[in-house]
């Protein structure tokens, strides 16, 4: 029995464990620091609105908000792009939009990673419609070589090889969001 709470029927993270740390709770609790202080020194004397897109950036927004040392706002957004597969589909929803109005404001997307980067392009475009008067985009995690768009991303954490990672708020189907630092995805013998 290893489906537990989800009734019977399994699940589509049966059989997964967390692997292998790609980057480690120090790492990247430095890392932010790290971000937080540029975003500090790049929006001195403006109010940065931190856009986060649920659910991934869950982590990573709450502890760079701590690490920016200026008056900001946040809101949060979630899309749908992945169901519960590890492929991108190209195809991008708008589950939850946000509440603030972007008119005048120094908006910063906050997202987990980019990996063909369809999600953010979309987003990207999206938000600028609504008329912000700057729009940047800070992700925790960049995979090498994957982009299918040219997207500029001022503010990165790390550049990482193009396997499937969970932790620090990413999943595979919901599961693994609250680990305390970046893994690979491994599977369990028998399943
Ligand atoms: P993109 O549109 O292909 O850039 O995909 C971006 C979205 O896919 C991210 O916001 C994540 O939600 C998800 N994603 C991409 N790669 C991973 C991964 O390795 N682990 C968990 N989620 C991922
Ligand atoms: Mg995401």
């Amino acid at each position: 029995m290893t489906s537990g709470a989800t009734g019977g029927g399994g699940h589509p993270a049966d059989g997964l464990l967390p692997g292998r740390v790609v980057i480690s709770e120090t790492e990247l609790q430095a890392k932010v620091a790290e971000l937080g202080g540029r975003i500090t020194a790049d929006y001195a004397g403006r109010i940065p609105l931190l856009v986060g897109v649920l659910k991934g950036a869950l982590m990573f927004m709450a502890d760079l908000a701590r690490s920016i040392e200026l008056p900001l706002e946040m809101d949060f957004m979630a899309v749908s792009s992945y169901g519960t597969a590890t492929k991108t589909s190209g195809v991008v929803r708008i589950v939850k939009d946000l509440d603030a109005d972007l008119t005048g404001r120094h908006v910063l997307i906050v997202e987990d990673i980019v990996d063909s980067g369809l999600t953010l392009s979309y987003l990207r475009k999206g938000l600028l419609a609504r008329g912000p008067a700057s729009l940047e985009i800070c992700a925790l995690l960049v995979k090498e070589g994957q982009q299918r768009v040219n997207l500029s991303v001022p503010y990165v954490g790390f550049e990482i090889p193009p396997s499937f990672v969970v932790g620090y708020g990413l999943d595979v189907a919901e599961r693994f969001r609250n680990l305390r630092g970046i893994h690979e995805v491994a599977g369990v013998a028998g399943q």
